[in-house]
């Protein structure tokens, strides 16, 4: 199984990276030392920030644990960073693990046996829990004790066994996978929203703050609307425009430097890249723009559905390029504009079908 302890202080441990916007190793450490460690510091998600502020200070006036947290929402919008925020704002440890990590019952039982009084326990990808697993969770959740059965047969006996106080954050990009009995049991359910540009440039201001990077007004404006509204992917074109800034420009970025690097990563002025071109265009060229299922999509343009619903869907639809209706996805007029395709034959194409 795989856990980990840390400290709110030296949180080094490291998100999963489903996104395939994600490009290797090198970031992953400098992921660490950008995730910010307090409600201040985190940019964006006001609403969730003002309610999690009064739960912490709340739970902390009454000398109690916080009540659980699921936090949901895309890849990369910042749920294990808040998990770590919600520990350190607490003053407690964080011990970190995924639903696929914990494979036995006896597993979970060791993790919440060894937590000291107060503390977070984080469950990434909770969605991923088997059912067995759950059936653990549950009591220890509601009643902070866990049941377990000693010996086997006749003798068989259960016993109760009491648990320290614990606040679990539990985080998913998927919410509609969690059995309902399971997300009941959670007191504060928060979802994670893409962020505006304005918030994504506050976020790589702070990081080129944070990694000594020299930018401006401009080149970080530039970055964050090209972000997808996903911090994760904001930090990761900071540090490529960096290269850029510092191999052809002086060093700071610029919007021309900006503009440089997004040119040759291939990502168009509102942040699609190749896969999303590619996604939009096999809608349009194949199936005349949609509807069309998921899984086709999927098999036409060679990416895993998951991928595509979780990573690529939430920023078209956010900008209005593909819609879902109940007889599959759409792509819209803009989308078509955008990509320059003219919408006019579809719409004749469709009345002469019909
Ligand atoms: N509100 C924020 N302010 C500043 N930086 C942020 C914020 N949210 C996220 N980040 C940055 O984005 C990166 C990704 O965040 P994080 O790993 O918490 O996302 P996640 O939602 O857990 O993603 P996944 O679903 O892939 O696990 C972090 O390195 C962090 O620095
Ligand atoms: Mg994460």
């Amino acid at each position: 199984m795989n856990t980990s302890t840390f400290s709110p202080e030296d949180m080094d441990f490291e998100g999963r990276y489903v996104d395939p916007h994600y490009s290797g190793q090198e970031d992953a450490s400098v992921e660490l030392s950008l995730r910010p460690k307090t409600l201040n510091d985190y940019i964006g998600q006001e609403k969730v920030k003002e309610n999690l502020k009064i739960y912490i200070d709340a739970a902390k006036r009454r000398g109690e644990p916080m009540d659980h947290v699921l936090l949901y929402g895309p890849p990369g919008l910042g749920k294990t960073t808040l998990a770590g925020i919600i520990a350190s704002e607490m003053g407690v440890n964080i011990r970190v693990t995924s639903g696929p990590a914990i494979e036995k019952q006896g597993d979970l039982v060791a993790l919440l046996t060894n937590l000291d009084d107060g503390d977070v326990l984080f469950i990434d990808e909770i969605h991923r829990l088997s059912k067995q697993i759950e059936e653990i969770l549950y009591p220890a959740m509601e009643d902070g004790a866990v049941d377990l059965i000693i010996g086997k047969g006749p003798s068989a006996q259960s016993i109760r066994l009491d648990l320290p106080r614990f606040t679990l954050v539990g985080a998913t990009t998927r919410a509609g996978q969690i059995a309902a009995p399971l997300r009941d049991r959670f007191g504060v359910i928060l979802r994670l929203e893409l962020y505006t540009p304005d918030e994504l440039a506050g976020i790589v201001k702070r990081s080129a703050g944070v990694l000594d990077i020299g930018i401006d007004e401009e080149g970080a404006f530039e970055l964050a609307s090209r972000s997808r509204g996903t911090p994760r992917i904001a930090n990761r074109l900071l540090k490529r425009a960096r290269d850029f800034a510092e191999v052809v420009g002086n060093g700071t970025i610029t919007k021309e430097t900006a503009e440089l690097a997004l040119a040759r990563m291939e990502i168009d002025p509102l942040g699609l890249d190749n896969i999303d071109r590619l996604l939009l265009t096999a809608m349009i060229r194949n199936y005349n723009g949609g509807p069309v299922g998921l899984d086709t999509i999927a098999a036409a343009i060679g990416e895993e559905a998951i991928t595509i619903e979780d990573v690529y869907e939430p920023y078209l639809m956010q900008i209005g390029f593909l819609s879902r209706t109940p007889r599959g996805r759409v792509v819209t007029p803009a989308g078509y504009k955008h990509l320059g395709i003219p919408y006019q034959g579809k719409i004749e194409q469709i009345k002469f079908e019909d």
